[in-house]
């Protein structure tokens, strides 16, 4: 049975993001940026969940329901393609102590994992719950979720399994960091990883992740991993560059990584490379912000031609925000991206991060994914950072919250 359709009208200003119009832009040398129409005329129309018309309000078809969202601005839900939800507890006093002088390391997953390994499904699952609703009330409409608090073959498949369930894409993050119990046997837990747990995970696996770094894998062991995951045909995505510089930008490119994530120490090699192909450079200043870290060179990517995303990160460690808007808003103002990319970046880039055409824009044939602003212009969004802009999220055309 068809479902009821929708048209939505009295738009102030909509942002359509269509692919190809900024495929086209991006190709003369152009910024790859939102750039949305003043829309008081515009309307368009859902059916199935998909943007099935789009055009003139007065040429508008008849539709089962309509929606006057009264001068709001109307944009493409947010893509949010890096977060780590399945978890338990939370690291405060650490983020207290790094206010005060102590530097972040790799090394306070393992308090994270000691908490998840303890908790049982009930309480993985809620949190996942928890979080992905924290994200929608503030536009997101698609989720992707990492493991890595597991660290066992059990703890990585219960966790990889609630991420399939609670969210849009799960990527296995078996190679996080080494857990305490491998401390001196790296070798043997890089083999358990490409072996046995992959193999038991592979079938729920949409990605496979290393956290490539000082203090987490090296260049030989990432690469093992990437081979294995190879081997299994799982499209890969690589933490990199996060904590200084290293290979993890030159071998995300090299093994066709869908993204590259982090990108905070980044040489005119690495840039080079991102920019000559089709990896996305993830930018999560959310995590410069929380670790008082220096920012990612957005404008070098941009400008380069590099296609970027923006994303949360949302993790009890290195960044515990779930806001999409509050990551755009630094963007904009520590990374100097314009209000335009950084809303690209944050839709349909993470769309590209994700390998997905029909969500970050809302073009005619895209999922009905939208955010509409108590605000006329998405322009608020930075400038008025922290203030809850979102009147109402739409996702495959249902709505999924309200304020
Ligand atoms: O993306 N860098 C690796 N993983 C997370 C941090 C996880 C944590 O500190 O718990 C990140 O920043
Ligand atoms: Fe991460």
């Amino acid at each position: 049975m068809s479902r009821k359709s929708l048209l939505v009208t009295g738009i102030g200003e909509l942002t359509v993001n269509d692919p190809q119009a900024v495929d086209n832009s991006a190709d003369r040398a152009g910024r790859r940026e939102s750039r949305p129409e003043p829309a008081s005329n515009t309307a368009f129309a859902v059916e199935d969940g998909k943007i099935a018309w789009i055009g003139l309000a007065i040429d508008a078809p008849a539709a089962d329901e309509v929606l006057d969202v009264a001068g709001r601005a109307v944009i493409p839900g947010f893509v949010d393609s890096h977060a780590h939800l399945v978890f338990a507890g939370d690291r405060a006093a650490e983020f207290a102590a790094r206010m005060t002088g102590t530097p972040y390391s790799a090394g306070g997953i393992r308090t994270t994992v000691a908490a998840t390994r303890a908790a049982d499904d009930v309480q993985l699952r809620a949190n996942v719950r928890r979080l992905v609703h924290e994200m929608a009330a503030q536009g997101t409409t698609t989720v992707e979720c990492k493991t890595g608090y597991g660290l066992t073959i059990e703890d990585e498949l219960r966790a990889l399994k609630i991420a399939k369930e609670e969210c849009d894409a799960a990527t296995f993050l078996g190679a996080h960091v080494i857990p305490a119990e491998y401390a001196d046997r790296r070798a043997d837990y890089v083999d358990l990883v490409r072996g046995p747990m992959l193999d038991a995970c592979a079938e729920y696996a949409d990605y496979v992740d290393v956290f490539c770094e000082r203090g987490a894998y090296d260049e030989a062991e990432t690469r093992l991993i990437l081979d294995a995951a190879k081997a299994r045909r799982i499209p890969v995505r690589l933490h990199a560059n996060q904590l200084g510089h290293g290979p993890g930008v030159r071998l995300a490119v090299e093994y066709g990584a869908a993204s590259a994530d982090h990108c905070t120490y980044l040489d005119d090699k690495d840039i080079e490379a991102l920019a000559g192909s089709e990896t996305v450079a993830t930018l999560l200043p959310g995590v410069e912000f929380s670790t008082r870290s220096p920012y990612p060179d957005a404008r070098s990517l941009l400008d380069a031609g590099a296609r970027v995303a923006i994303a949360t990160d949302c993790n009890p460690g290195s960044c515990y925000t779930s806001s999409m808007p509050f990551c755009l808003a630094l963007a904009v103002r520590e990374m100097r991206m314009s209000p335009g990319e950084a809303l690209m970046a944050a839709t349909l880039g993470g769309a590209h991060a994700l390998g997905r055409t029909d969500i970050g824009h809302l073009a005619l044939g895209a999922r009905a994914d939208f955010a509409v602003l108590d605000a006329p212009s998405y322009l608020h969004l930075a400038y008025r950072p922290g203030v809850p802009l979102i009147h109402s999220v739409w996702k495959n055309g249902r709505k999924s919250v309200s304020t």
